[in-house]
């Protein structure tokens, strides 16, 4: 298979890229390196079965001719950051929405059918049902990302319907590990780094959270992707339970050797947006036979271990 990856140089995409590749597929890297980190791809632009392409998604020219050839999409280019979307309300709807429509219509132009989507638990706001299952009440949303990301699942399925795409559309929890460079551990170990004596936390340090592994979710999306043959394939995607803030900070302070001060800003949500309890209903992907390998608490030192035999993504993601 030829597979177009969207976001190919990120922490996700370019775990995706290198997987894809060692299972022998070949593999079309698009990304514009707003994010992306060039040294994710040293062992993919070493392999003469990856090509990358430098471009925005907002560039149709350049995507037409990515697509172009390519049996499926895995589209995970976006602005994965949801805490600052009230910052620059363009973003989400530009990186998130209308660039979730340009690769439809590429696909469109190119023949190409089947897309993967990295949506997010952040589509369920402040769910009214936990464990949350995929067919819960309509939700509310809570941040510009989240809906931004539902406009995209929306679009996505009325292409299934309309033009006869298929796609895999997945709702993770946070994910950790190796390459990753965004979220509370890469927040909290910055600011240990700076002054190992004291911790700001946003909130109450009380949230709680569900997060799942790298390798488990690249595992979790290639196996719906194989068993599962819908024409809109939906799967939440986490581990099946979660912790507080509190106890991972506890994780990564004991991996660290380090007993900061902790000052909690207050309040049950640390910014407009974070969920105070975010716990997905995994039971459609279990059906099908997948279950994650790793616990939350081996996926917090994991990544902490990865940030710091790799410190340089702390500097380069500042
Ligand atoms: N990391 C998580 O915990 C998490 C959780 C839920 C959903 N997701 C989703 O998974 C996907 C990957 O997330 P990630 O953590 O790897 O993020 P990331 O920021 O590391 O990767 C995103 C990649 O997309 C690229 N990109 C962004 N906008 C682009 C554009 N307009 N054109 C071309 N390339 C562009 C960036 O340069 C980057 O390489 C995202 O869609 C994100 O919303 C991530």
């Amino acid at each position: 298979m030829r597979y177009l990856i969207t976001g190919a140089a990120g922490f996700i995409g370019s775990s995706l890229t290198d997987r894809l590749l060692a299972d022998g597929h070949e593999v079309v890297g698009y990304d514009n390196f707003s994010t992306g980190q060039e040294r994710f791809l040293t062992g993919a632009l070493a392999n003469p079965r990856f090509r990358l392409v430098r471009g925005d998604l907002l560039d149709r020219t350049a995507l037409d001719a990515a697509v172009a050839g390519c049996d499926a999409v895995m589209h995970l280019a976006a602005n994965a950051d949801v805490r600052f979307g009230t910052d620059h309300p363009r973003r989400d709807l530009e990186q998130n929405t209308i660039a979730t429509w340009n690769v439809l219509e590429a696909m469109r132009a190119g023949g190409v059918r089947k897309i993967a989507f990295s949506s997010t638990g952040s589509v369920y706001g402040e769910a009214t049902v936990i464990p949350t299952p995929e067919d819960g009440p309509f939700p509310v949303q809570t941040s510009l990302y989240g809906a931004s990301k539902l406009a995209g699942e929306g679009l996505i399925a009325a292409y299934c319907e309309g033009f006869g795409f298929q796609s895999w559309i997945f709702r993770f929890v946070s994910i950790l590990g190796e390459r990753y460079t965004h979220g509370h551990i890469f927040d909290f170990m910055r600011k240990l780094g700076q002054d190992k004596a004291r911790l700001p936390v946003l909130g109450d340090g009380k949230q709680r959270k569900s997060y799942l592994y790298i390798g488990d979710c690249l595992d979790a999306m290639l196996f719906a992707m194989a068993k599962a043959d819908c024409k809109v394939n939906l799967f939440n995607l986490g581990t099946d339970g979660y912790c507080q803030v509190n106890d991972s900070i506890g994780w990564i302070c004991a991996a660290l050797g380090v007993q900061p001060r902790l000052e909690y800003s207050g309040g049950e949500r640390g910014w407009i947006g974070d969920n105070p309890f975010i716990f997905l209903d995994t039971a459609r992907i279990r059906a099908l036979g997948w279950q994650p390998k790793l616990t939350i608490r081996a996926a917090v030192e994991r990544t902490v271990a990865y940030l710091q035999r790799e410190d340089w993504v702390l500097a380069a993601r500042a």
